[in-house]
């Protein structure tokens, strides 16, 4: 078991997720389908999908998944996505969420293939997001934290598919 040390605990969480869904709620249409990035966003997706519902929204839900990252700590570089992007979007105001904004390959991509499939706007959110380790150009519209070059894990987050179910973020040395 590696050393984890706690960044943001859940009452932190809690908070800015909420603050999050006002953000988005402030800028989207209600009707907005949330596309969520398997399988890192599955936790952050059932808070935020509850906050904007709080703050007024009736999001729809979808996911898409990408190709695996691996079991180490670096990208591959190669984003694919695997499976049909949802028929659903097309038309339709679209908010892209994944855990973590790295490289920013993974948002690139999967936002070329959701403008290809007919989405009407599209935004981006990041739980978290590394703005230090940025290979191509990407700034996500929506940012939950902003954190420098550690790898985090927690709250759907995992390393090597594991630590995904703690309730909070932390760092993993
Ligand atoms: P990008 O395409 O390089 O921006 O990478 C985004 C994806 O890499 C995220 O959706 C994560 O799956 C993974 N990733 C990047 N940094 C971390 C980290 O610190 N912890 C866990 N996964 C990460
Ligand atoms: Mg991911």
């Amino acid at each position: 078991m590696n050393d984890i040390r706690t960044l943001f605990d859940e009452a932190e969480i809690a908070g800015r997720v909420a603050a999050l869904g006002r953000e988005i709620r402030a800028t989207v249409p209600a009707d907005v389908v949330l596309v969520g990035i398997l399988k890192g966003s599955f936790v952050f997706m059932a808070d935020l999908a509850r906050a904007l519902d709080r703050a007024g929204g009736r999001p729809r839900i979808e996911f898409i998944r990408l190709s695996s990252y691996g079991s180490g700590k670096q990208s591959s570089g190669d984003v694919r996505v695997v499976g049909e992007v949802p028929a659903s979007i097309r038309g339709r105001p679209v908010v892209l969420i994944d855990d973590i904004a790295d490289t920013g390959r993974s948002f690139v991509r999967a936002g070329e293939l959701l403008r290809a499939a007919g989405v009407a706007r599209l935004w981006t959110c990041a739980l978290v997001d590394k703005p230090s380790r940025r290979e191509v150009e990407c700034l996500p519209d929506f940012i939950g934290f902003t954190v420098g070059d550690v790898f985090v894990v927690g709250y759907g987050i995992d390393h090597a598919e594991e630590y995904r179910h703690l309730p909070y973020i932390g760092s993993l040395d």
